[in-house]
């Protein structure tokens, strides 16, 4: 795997400059998006979070798993989203086993010893490492069903064609009859889309700036970090947001004392992020091209989000 220093250099001397979103989140920039799901504006974590509380049972029979089951969460976090569905579960005297996957162990560590403590019944097994390898070394020999969790409209961060490779390989991963709940989120009026990349009091400006200060503080750069703006638009053509830094001015950076000088020209762009929206016909598209059929549509009350249930054909 590249480090962050090799990542950087090869993004930002490519003809069309670019970061990797991965990078967002050192310590500052977690405390920073953070910031961004406690906004108003921000409204993605507050609709699923709806769906998850309001309609798990919902969810939950729709599954129509009758054995012994696995519910296998692709980048769980802190496992905030997942608590409710993962409560109405044990309560309700399910037998199946949480496995959470993440790249963080820290955040691994803490979610299991969280859930050990408030779902004492829950039967957990926290993976740390890459999803894929994962996926074929744990599922490789397991004969129990899956529910793939894969939340959070993160499949909205990757460009069509990584998604569908991405969504294949979840295919290959699991058997004929498996599920996956996607979390995505829908192309609705583009001024609340718009609002929710580019709020007003400029925290996700400051999210974006940061991945130039990160640069400075553990590649020792030398940006100037006030001759960088940030940018973002929304297009409702085709449902994508994208961010962007922008140079204010021609400028050289050095990526740290070993690192290539960067030139940036005038009005120049770094493109940091994709959140792509779809639509339910993209959806339907999406999972039929990878091996998926729609089984439902979870969707929270204003019909901004959905958790999307697909079973693998
Ligand atoms: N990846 C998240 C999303 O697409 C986080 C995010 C929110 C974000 N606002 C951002 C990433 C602005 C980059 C720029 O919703």
């Amino acid at each position: 795997m590249s480090t962050f220093a090799e990542d950087m250099s090869r993004g930002l001397s490519a003809p069309q400059k670019h970061t990797s979103s991965k990078y967002f989140y050192d310590d500052r920039g977690s405390q920073l998006f953070q910031a961004i799901m406690e906004m108003p504006e921000y409204y993605l974590p507050n609709c699923e979070f709806e769906i998850l509380q309001e309609q798990s049972p919902d969810i939950v029979a729709a599954l129509d798993f009758t054995e012994h089951f696995n519910i296998v969460e692709l980048g769980a976090g802190d496992g905030l989203k997942t608590y409710h569905l993962l409560r109405y579960l044990v309560n309700a005297g399910f037998d199946f086993t949480y496995l959470p996957v993440d790249i963080s162990s820290e955040a691994m560590k803490q979610l299991q010893a969280k859930l050990q403590r408030e779902l004492p019944d829950l039967k957990i097994e926290a993976l740390v490492g890459d999803y894929f390898q994962i996926l074929g070394e744990r599922l490789g020999v397991e004969s129990s069903p899956n529910l793939l969790l894969f939340l959070g409209s993160n499949i909205g961060n990757y460009h069509p064609a990584e998604a569908r490779d991405l969504l294949q390989r979840f295919h290959r991963a699991i058997r004929p009859g498996d599920k996956l709940l996607l979390g995505v989120d829908l192309q609705k009026n583009p001024n609340i889309i718009r609002r929710a990349y580019n709020d007003a009091a400029g925290i996700t400006r400051s999210f974006n700036l940061n991945l130039l200060e990160r640069m400075n503080r553990e590649l020792g750069a030398n940006f100037v970090v006030e001759q960088f703006d940030f940018y973002c638009s929304y297009n409702p053509q085709n449902g994508e947001v994208r961010s962007y830094l922008v140079s204010l001015c021609a400028q050289q950076v050095q990526l740290g004392p070993t690192g290539p000088r960067i030139a940036f020209g005038e009005h120049e762009l770094i493109a940091t992020e994709l959140s792509r929206k779809y639509t339910y016909a993209e959806l339907e598209q999406l999972a039929g091209d990878c091996g998926f059929r729609v089984a439902s549509h979870f969707r929270d009350r204003r019909g901004y989000f959905t958790d999307s249930l697909w079973v693998r054909g």
